[in-house]
């Protein structure tokens, strides 16, 4: 695993990866309409079977709504503030794999910036 985030001082993680799971009833796009809860399960399997999961390493968690609900489905990493839409489990896969392993932001999968709500 890249250590380029490890020596950040006070972060508990290394990596931490935000995915909105929210659920909107009033028809408007919300990230659980395109499979977040799946992506969500196969990036914290694939983590916790890579053994990149733990403090100093990797924390995958659950979010509501990060307000940038018109790209999702949203991921975010941080410390690098990488904001991620991705589509199946290979895109999932390589999150895990480049970024949150390795330090290599995956760029075809980063979220355009005027993305919003
Ligand atoms: S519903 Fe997912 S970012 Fe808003």
């Amino acid at each position: 695993m890249s250590d380029a985030a490890s020596t950040l001082p006070g972060s508990y993680y290394q990596r931490h990866i935000f995915f909105c799971l929210n659920q909107r009833d009033n028809g408007e796009a919300c990230c659980a309409d395109h499979n977040a809860q799946k992506a969500f399960d196969r990036c914290k399997a694939q983590v916790k079977a890579q053994g990149l999961a733990g403090p100093g390493k990797v924390r995958v968690n659950k979010a509501g709504c990060l307000d940038r609900c018109a790209g999702g489905p949203i991921a975010v990493v941080y410390p690098e503030a990488t904001w991620y839409t991705f589509v199946d489990e290979a895109d999932i896969d390589e999150i895990v794999s480049s970024h949150l392993r390795d330090g290599v932001v995956v760029e075809r999968l980063r979220t355009p910036h005027d993305v919003g709500r």
